[in-house]
């Protein structure tokens, strides 16, 4: 079920295991002021989830923000076939054949610009993903790039213990390992997003950051 967080932003939480790992997942949805709908990591496109969708707007766009984030975009695409789609570039070569489906990128001027900025983080070789700012909300929108799982299964905790993010608020250790030849990438990054006055942070998995956004940002990244 969609749940409205702000005027015009809802979430969407469903379950999502990874071997054996309960990380759940997120679906963000935010309506522009012109009707559109625009759908950050969207969730497998069942009747009733884009009945509902439909209910609030016209769904415009479709992000695909990082890997594994592209799962249910096929779906997705089929339901609403006049949307444009928008996946990071190492993933966009699955959907390149699909009209209306462009690369995420910085040197883009898209039609969603003037309310929701986005951002190629760089966080290593390993690790795409284009994060979003949306103003009126003051919400951040990240995929894997950092988020906090709370005690749930005995296997997440060992898992989130050992990617460091079992309650707590972080990038996994394998992002702070990657980084150490491209830090100064990272802290540009790092500062890029700083500069968008969000206080809450809303992850594709684990909890919702309500408020502090910013602070509870720069104290995931204070090693970098
Ligand atoms: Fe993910």
């Amino acid at each position: 079920m969609l749940q409205s967080i702000g005027e015009h932003i809802w979430i969407e939480e469903y379950p999502f295991e990874f071997i054996g790992v309960v990380l759940g997942r997120r679906m963000t949805v935010i309506r522009l002021t012109d009707g559109n709908l625009f759908l950050h990591s969207p969730g497998e496109m069942t009747d009733d989830r884009k009945e509902c969708l439909e209910s609030l707007g016209s769904v415009g766009y479709i992000m695909a923000p990082a890997r594994f984030h592209d799962l249910f975009l096929d779906g997705a695409i089929r339901a609403f076939p006049s949307s444009e789609h928008h996946a990071i570039r190492p993933i966009f070569s699955r959907f390149s054949s699909r009209a209306k489906t462009f690369i995420l990128s910085e040197q883009m001027v898209p039609p969603w610009g003037a309310e929701i900025e986005h951002h190629d983080f760089r966080a290593g070789p390993f690790h795409s993903e284009t994060v979003f700012f949306h103003r009126e909300s003051q919400s951040l929108l990240l995929a894997d790039l950092c988020f906090c799982l709370s005690d749930r299964t005995l296997m997440t905790q060992l898992v989130g213990r050992a990617l460091g993010v079992s309650n707590r608020f972080a990038p996994t250790r394998d992002i702070r390992f990657w980084t150490t030849g491209c830090r100064q990438e990272l802290r540009a990054s790092i500062e890029m997003v700083l500069k968008w006055p969000f206080t809450r942070i809303i992850p594709a998995h684990g909890e919702i950051v309500p408020e502090n956004g910013r602070q509870v940002f720069r104290e995931a990244f204070r090693w970098a």
